[in-house]
């Protein structure tokens, strides 16, 4: 299936109850990473890149590149641009090649918040690339080097109820991200999600929802939450802070006299690994690839390798290319038949 756009998965993942993990690229090791972690779990993945992360990766430039990873493997694989904050990066982003954008006029008065959104919708959906927006605010973000502050949520920036049912009906997007307690980097204290409000909103709005600041949040919220109608959850502090720990036991208990880089950079990526096959398995999301599970059912690619009978379940190395190539060799055969 390959590339895939964020409505038609979270279709499939709403029907189901279950999240899609939404993992931030701020860097090319992250790209083969996330994708094997989500081949070996069998369960598709959302490879982003925040606009605040273009001080370390290029837009441009990264984007074939993941287009091209994504292509050769048979998962559905959403590229979105997270927290698009200018008009003219999530159009950048959309002719580079992603298959959703999000468009965050969070911080705007919420008519300004609607036009703005509106009109990304209605350039996005016309070439096929969904879109998601935020309505409340969800805080803190972190860039940088330093220790990450950590954060605390504040109600007056949740997301109002009657005003997303609003936002929703009035722009046409694809998915909602909500406030609800959820910050962006480490929790001040426990995060005490507002399960409540989330299950208004989920009642009130048609379209799935999406939670933000997915670190430091529990097992069983993640689980709640995706009962009450969270369809994806953003998630990056969390991976990038145990990748850095990793590499400091490496370097100062394991091997203190290493010198090869691209093996120290190796360390980082294999705890970025395990930490997102751990988050994919509490989304719900593991084995949701398999020939007998209905993901694809709102794909129109014929061609995909889920709808082949002859992919049996564990195969993976069915290449989408090929089964174009074959499909088109039958049809030329077919044709010459006549
Ligand atoms: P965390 O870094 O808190 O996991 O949040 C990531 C995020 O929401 C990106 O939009």
């Amino acid at each position: 299936m390959a590339l895939i756009n964020l409505k038609d998965l979270l279709k499939h993942a709403k029907e189901n109850q279950y999240a899609v993990g939404a993992f931030n690229v701020t860097n090319l090791g992250f790209i083969d990473t996330l994708i094997e972690a989500a081949v070996e779990q069998r369960s598709p993945i959302i490879l982003q890149i925040a606009e605040v992360h273009l001080r370390y990766v290029d837009l441009e430039e990264i984007a074939p590149i993941i287009i091209s990873a994504a292509k050769k493997v048979d998962i559905p694989i959403c590229f979105h641009l997270d927290h698009g904050e200018n008009f003219q990066t999530v159009i950048k982003a959309i002719r580079a090649g992603f298959t959703s954008v999000m468009f965050d006029g969070s911080h705007m008065p919420l008519e300004d918040n609607i036009a703005a959104t509106r009109e990304v919708t209605r350039i996005a959906n016309a070439v096929n690339v969904s879109v998601e927006a935020e309505l409340g605010n969800v805080g803190g973000e972190v860039i940088g080097e330093v220790a990450p502050i950590a954060h605390a949520a504040s109600e007056e920036f949740f997301t109002n109820v009657g005003e997303a049912e609003r936002f929703v009906k009035e722009t046409g997007i694809d998915a909602l991200a909500v406030s609800i307690g959820n910050v962006h980097g480490f929790y001040k204290g426990e995060p005490n999600l507002d399960f409540e409000r989330l299950s208004s909103i989920s009642k009130a709005v048609p379209i799935p929802l999406v939670l933000h600041g997915g670190s430091g949040i529990s097992d069983d919220d993640f689980r709640k939450a995706i009962s009450l109608g969270i369809c994806k959850i953003n998630f990056y502090t969390e991976m990038s802070a145990a990748a850095v720990a990793r590499v400091k036991n490496y370097l100062i208990n394991e091997k203190p006299d290493v010198t090869s880089i691209p093996d120290v950079i190796a360390r980082a990526f294999e705890e970025v690994k395990n930490v997102v096959k751990k988050r994919l398995e509490v989304f719900g999301s593991k084995d949701m690839c398999a020939p007998e599970k209905t993901l694809c059912f709102s794909c129109t690619d014929t061609a995909c390798s889920f709808t082949d009978p002859r992919l049996k379940p564990g195969a993976t190395t069915f290449l989408y290319e090929d089964i174009v190539n074959e499909i088109t060799d039958q049809v030329i055969a077919n044709i010459k038949n006549k």
